[in-house]
């Protein structure tokens, strides 16, 4: 039997989501349905939040959320140095400033100390923190900071649906005004693409709404158009709808949300799963000196959506481009996630930030590999995994 091949993480799909979207299929609504108010609720209650707004796509959750805080041109944002690029676009995309900041060493997310020495030098608007594989931020460490500072949070909880933070799902704002999420059929359930919104402010919540769908509301309480909006009687008229504001078609499909409902009923599960398989990586590789295994601090429940080594390659003697292909030859896929965000030629060229300044990120980025961890993941195909990383390391 030939082997198959061992992403470093993808979607788990059985016969019964499959079910709950050929019945939407069948339904008379596969856009705007039953099925997505259904998935925010269900999303809101589990992660314990007031609102959840389901959207396209997790970048388009962080776009959305920047314009629901307010952020323009004039407007000041802070991401972690090691996340996707999307973290630090949804500010580009307002004509923002971005800048980043150096990882912890620990847990790879935004370094709190870090974070404070640009707080004291400039007034900071929005701090978006990226719970970087599944490990929360420090929250209530930047939750300090922000009554200090006075500014926003987005948390980027794209890689942590499923994981908690002092207790608390990560998802429920406790120490945030928003909180995003990717459903991108890496991330720890999926709709293909998709994304989420939580938040436990009205106000917002609106805003997320009416952006959302290209900024056109039906209230008759704040139409404008009096004469257009009513008939004789001073009754609304039924087709009637207004657009204020400029938004965007960031909507979910209601085929999406079936899958997405049927998904989540199932994230505790996969948690635990890639749990597991976290555990079995953390035994054999523990006392390996030239790898070294995820942190984990006693405040968080991790979701391993990945799971991220950091290899002393120069020690091994070893490319992380030819260990990489050693590891295909065995039909091992790995990955590495991210390259520092300031690298990419579209920041190089608008900020010019400079690698000496993010000492962590970059030996993070020099280091670090994330390996398969996914719920379909068997006993056999870890225990070759595990085999093929050892000989090559030591
Ligand atoms: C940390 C992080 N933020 C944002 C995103 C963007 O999500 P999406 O691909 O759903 O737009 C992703 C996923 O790719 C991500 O990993």
């Amino acid at each position: 039997m030939t082997k198959r091949f061992l992403p470093y993480s993808r979607q788990n799909i059985d016969s019964n989501d499959i079910k709950k979207i050929v019945k939407v299929l069948r339904s008379d609504f596969i856009t705007q349905g039953p099925n997505i108010i259904d998935f925010e609720k269900n999303f809101a209650k589990y992660v314990g939040a007031k609102y959840a707004v389901a959207c396209a796509t997790g970048t388009a959750a962080l776009h959305l959320s920047c314009i629901a805080l307010g952020i323009n041109k004039k407007s000041r944002i802070l991401t972690s140095a090691i996340t996707f690029v999307a973290s630090a676009n949804c500010a580009e995309f307002l004509g923002a400033n971005i800048d980043f900041v150096d990882i912890d060493k620990n847990t790879y997310c935004i370094s709190v100390n870090e974070l404070e020495k640009k707080l004291k030098k400039k007034k900071i608007d929005l701090v978006i923190p990226v719970h970087l594989c599944g490990h929360s931020t420090d929250m209530a460490e930047i939750y300090k900071l922000k009554k200090k500072y006075n500014f926003h949070i987005i948390e980027d909880s794209c890689h942590a649906l499923g994981g908690t933070y002092n207790n608390f799902k990560v998802g429920s704002c406790k120490y945030s005004d928003i909180s995003t999420f990717s459903f991108h059929p890496v991330k720890p359930i999926t709709t293909a693409e998709g994304g989420m919104i939580t938040t436990n402010n009205k106000k917002i919540y609106q805003k997320l709404l009416l952006y959302r769908t290209h900024g056109i509301h039906k209230d008759p309480k704040v139409f404008k158009n009096k004469n257009l909006a009513f008939d004789k009687n001073n009754q609304p008229n039924r087709w009637y709808y207004e657009m204020d504001v400029l938004g965007f078609n960031y909507r979910i499909t209601d085929l999406q949300a079936a899958l997405g409902n049927s998904q989540l009923k199932k994230i505790d599960l996969f948690t635990k799963k890639r749990n597991k398989i976290a555990n079995i990586y953390n035994k054999n590789f523990k006392n390996l000196k030239n790898l070294k295994t995820p942190y984990k601090s006693k405040k968080v429940k991790h979701t391993y959506h990945l799971y991220t080594v950091l290899i002393n390659f120069k020690k091994i003697n070893i490319t992380k481009n030819n260990f990489m292909k050693l590891l295909l030859e065995k039909s091992i896929g790995s990955q590495v996630l991210y390259i520092p965000v300031f690298l990419q030629p579209y920041y190089k060229k608008k900020y010019n930030y400079k690698s000496k300044n993010f000492p962590q990120s970059m030996k993070y980025y020099e280091q670090a590999l994330s390996i398969p961890v996914f719920y379909g993941l068997s006993k056999s195909e870890q225990a070759m995994v595990i085999g093929r990383i050892k000989k090559l390391v030591t």
